[in-house]
């Protein structure tokens, strides 16, 4: 594997937000030059690239090339409980989520389950993640283990929590910023692996523990901050009792020192204008879950006035409160999501939320998100004729950005022909 690899298809990817005027880039008849080592040379029209170039030629004709997914907001533990019936999110933690994780206790079981998500977005064709472990450290060791075999760009940590919940799955303060601190010099820039300081969410923390999450985050500034906020009416009339002295929700994380750069907020369902504002200035961004808030009935994001505000914001599966781990699927869930609240989401915009933005939302857009030239040549290969009625749709489609339309809204793991994390292909079955 020595030779630098032409990919060619069609080829789409974005140079910037295509709802704030950046271009989505097009290529009909498109071709990806990725060096030996796996990063972006060039990308381009096929007639442009191919005439004399010393490059092992791969063809993927009809078949659509755009950037590996980026899912920033997931949880690898919920694989166990997705499609759980009947709850919104307090008694749905109560009766689904916090005893599915206390599985992971078992080692083994944890290292099974990680090496079942890898594999799976791997599978779906994302190949960089921000991931929920649980409470217990070996849950976020295994799930780095597993990354690092399969190279994935994978951002995690383990949980804090240490109330509020079952007592088998709490931690204290102490542990927290122990257990925390080892896990970030162990594995924080290991190969594409960073490190989450993980609070589950304010209710789970006591002030003692939000503090020491606090104290992780002044002493470790590239080290992300991951947690939820303002996702569900009876959640949000908890944080207002539990933390009386807090203004806002967003205010409680303020005040220890969690709303920062790097810091990812999932859901972000019903803010103030002045916790917007407060997002925006902090360089903090959210995380919108338009599967889950649908499937846990949470309420609508609002991708428009958090884009006015100056919010970054990336897509999200949020398993197992979403119901899958595609992210075809998800730009498919966003545009419904954005439908009831009277906005309409574009294909160009529905793919930037899913790779650019999201890298952009991470701070990872540096190595990541599209195919500018020394970019990691993460891609998915997209094929819009899997099943028999999707073939049947496409042939009637007119325009790549059609065409792309019609994969979030029909497609899935079954679409997805091939993932490439830098450079090297992973076939699907
Ligand atoms: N808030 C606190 N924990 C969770 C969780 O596991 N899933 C979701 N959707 N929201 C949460
Ligand atoms: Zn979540």
């Amino acid at each position: 594997m020595n030779a630098r690899t032409l990919h060619c298809g069609s080829v789409m990817h974005c140079l910037g937000n295509p709802a704030s005027g950046g271009r989505l880039e097009r290529f009909e008849k498109g071709a990806l030059l990725v060096s030996a080592d796996g990063y972006v040379e060039a990308v381009g029209p096929e007639e442009a690239l191919l005439p004399g170039l010393d490059a092992e030629v791969v063809r993927h004709d009809g078949h659509v090339i755009v950037p590996g997914f980026i899912d920033c907001h997931v949880h690898f533990p919920q694989l166990d409980i997705i499609a759980s019936f009947g709850e919104q999110l307090m008694d749905w933690l109560d009766r689904y989520a916090y005893p599915g994780e206390m599985r992971l206790a078992d080692i083994e079981y944890a290292r099974e389950l990680a090496d079942l998500f890898v594999d799976a977005l791997l599978a779906y064709g994302t190949t960089s993640a921000l991931v929920f472990a649980t409470v217990h450290p070996h849950s976020a060791e295994v799930l780095f283990e597993a990354a690092l075999e399969k190279d994935l760009r994978l951002i995690a940590g383990k949980v804090l929590m240490d109330r509020g919940a079952p007592e088998a799955l709490l931690d204290t303060p102490e542990s927290a910023y122990a257990d925390s601190r080892a896990l970030i010099e162990r594995w924080h820039g290991r190969g594409r692996l960073g490190y989450a300081i993980t609070p589950r969410f304010a209710l789970t923390s006591s002030e003692a523990q939000l503090e020491q999450a606090g104290r992780l985050a002044a002493e470790y500034p590239d080290v992300w901050m991951h947690t939820h906020l303002a996702e569900n009416d009876r959640e949000i009339e908890a944080v207002t009792k539990a933390f009386p002295w807090s203004s806002s929700y967003l205010d409680v994380y303020d005040r220890y020192g969690l709303v920062r750069e790097r810091s990812m907020f999932a859901h972000c369902l019903h803010l103030s204008d002045a916790e917007r504002r407060r997002m925006a200035e902090s360089g903090s961004a959210a995380a919108f879950c338009p599967s889950s808030n649908l499937f846990l009935g949470s309420g609508l994001y609002d991708l428009e006035r958090m884009r006015e505000a100056g919010v970054r914001t990336g897509l999200a599966t949020d398993v197992g409160g979403g119901t899958c781990l595609s992210m075809l699927r998800t730009m498919g869930d966003a545009y419904k999501v954005l439908q009831l609240n009277g906005q309409v989401l574009a294909p160009a915009e529905a793919l930037y939320l899913a790779t650019l933005g999201a890298a952009e939302a991470l701070g990872v857009d540096a190595h990541v998100g599209n195919f500018v030239p020394g970019k990691e040549a993460d891609f998915v290969i997209l094929d819009p004729a899997a099943t028999r009625l999707s073939a049947h749709r496409d042939m009637h489609t007119t325009s790549l950005d059609e065409r792309l339309f019609v994969l979030t809204t029909l497609g899935d793991d079954r679409h997805v022909a091939a993932t490439a994390i830098k450079g090297t292909l992973h076939s699907q079955a």
